[in-house]
């Protein structure tokens, strides 16, 4: 009888947990029907449970056109996807906005092991919309996880980090041919507190790209390419773009454009990135493994060549491997606001074909300790 009683409390305390499916919601999960409204009707329910729900998107494959998933919920939300979502490849119903995005939802969880497909050979380089949509928006999020997803072919970003704050991605991995146009891996902005780590990313853009107002983002063991590296910018597109306390440790890349970059427009608006480092990193056959481009003017419209972005505090320690080009260090810095306090440590970058490394430098005030191959070209203050 005592055993009976206990059984029932124990039932009566899980009820806080409640699974919504959206098979059990209808889902057709034939890869073709439009699942959307069917996805939106069970999310709604699950956001309304109070206690932890799991919207569940079991095994199959599901045709999605475009959902946004809005909180606040009740609870906590896990989203387990373990089968594959497709993206439409129609112009006519991609082009309306973003494809799947959570907005506004505090204590999220996106797991499963399953795969997004982006279908972004039909979008790119087509100019069909005005912005093409990324595959998962994570907008005006507080506390998420999420582990475990599969991203190919997005047609914009794959992962798109906005005004959030603690979110962890781990074992995720992306994929997308390396001439892709814009598919970042993963995009964050406004953000705080952000993770990334145990993590494959291959794209024909940034691997992970910090952008404005993003502060206190680490990344550590993650392997980027193909691609165009590790990106803190573009800033100064815009005034007062800042980016702070980046740390990115113990990451490889292969075969990337770049391997970790800062860049700034050539404009005249101010903005900052201070307090930055990039430790225990290896290069393979990297084009550009460590750049600082204060110059960057894509459509060469820029007529004033000078950035007033401030770059400070930024140190690269324990750097390895192979470089893809003659000058494995370039520090473009700006003409009017020299480049402050970069630390070189332990740096060893051969060239791929075994010749000897050079540095580049205009603008660049810091110092070098340990392994230099290349020799630094930075200056000391006093030099200056
Ligand atoms: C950050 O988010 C995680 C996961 O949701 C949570 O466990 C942790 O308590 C949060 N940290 C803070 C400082 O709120
Ligand atoms: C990032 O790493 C630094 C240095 O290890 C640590 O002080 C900081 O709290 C970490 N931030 C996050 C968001 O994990
Ligand atoms: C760096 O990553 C490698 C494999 O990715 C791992 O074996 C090693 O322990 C990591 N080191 C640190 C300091 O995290
Ligand atoms: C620095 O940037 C200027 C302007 O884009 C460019 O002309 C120059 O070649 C760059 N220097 C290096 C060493 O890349």
């Amino acid at each position: 009888m005592q055993f009976f009683i206990l059984s029932l409390v124990f039932v009566c305390t899980n009820a806080d947990d409640k699974i919504f499916s959206v098979i059990s919601y209808g889902a057709k999960a034939d890869g073709v029907t439009d699942d959307s409204e069917v996805f939106l009707k069970a999310w709604m329910d699950a956001c309304k449970w109070n206690g932890e729900a799991t919207f569940l998107i079991p095994l199959g494959t599901y045709m999605i056109y475009g959902v946004t998933f809005f909180g606040p919920c009740k609870g906590s939300l896990i989203v387990k996807i373990q089968g594959v979502i497709k993206a439409s490849t129609n112009p006519n119903i991609f082009c309306k906005g973003s494809w799947i995005s959570f907005e506004h939802i505090n204590n999220l969880e996106i797991e499963g092991g399953g795969t997004l497909d982006g279908q972004g050979a039909s979008a790119w380089g087509q100019p069909q919309c005005a912005t093409r949509p990324y595959t998962i928006g994570l907008s005006s999020i507080q506390n998420a996880i999420v582990h475990g997803i599969h991203s190919i072919n997005s047609k914009m970003f794959h992962f798109d980090i906005y005004n959030s704050n603690n979110v962890t991605l781990s074992h995720v991995h992306i994929i997308a041919p390396s001439d892709s146009p814009n598919t970042d891996g993963i995009h964050i902005s406004l953000s705080s507190n952000i993770r990334v780590f145990d993590s494959n990313i291959g794209t024909g853009d940034d691997c992970i790209s910090i952008f404005a107002g993003s502060q206190n983002v680490n990344i550590s063991r993650v392997t980027c390419g193909p691609g165009h590296g590790i990106s803190i910018g573009s800033l100064g597109n815009k005034p007062n773009e800042v980016v702070k306390d980046v740390h990115v440790k113990n990451c490889t890349l292969i075969a990337t454009q770049n391997g970790m970059r800062i860049k700034t427009w050539a404009s005249s608006n101010v903005g900052e990135a201070t307090n930055i480092y990039f430790e225990d990193i290896i290069m393979d056959k990297v084009d550009n493994p460590i750049i600082i481009d204060q110059y960057y003017c894509p459509s060469h419209t820029c007529n004033i060549k000078k950035s007033l972005v401030q770059i400070k505090d930024v140190t690269f320690n324990n750097i390895r491997g192979t470089s893809n080009s003659l000058v494995a260090v370039n520090f473009n810095c700006s003409s009017s606001l020299s480049c402050q306090i970069i630390n070189l440590n332990d740096i060893d970058l051969i060239n791929y074909n075994t010749k000897p490394t050079i540095a580049s430098c205009a603008n660049a005030i810091g110092h070098a300790t340990g392994i230099e191959l290349p020799p630094s070209c930075l200056k000391s203050v006093l030099e200056s």
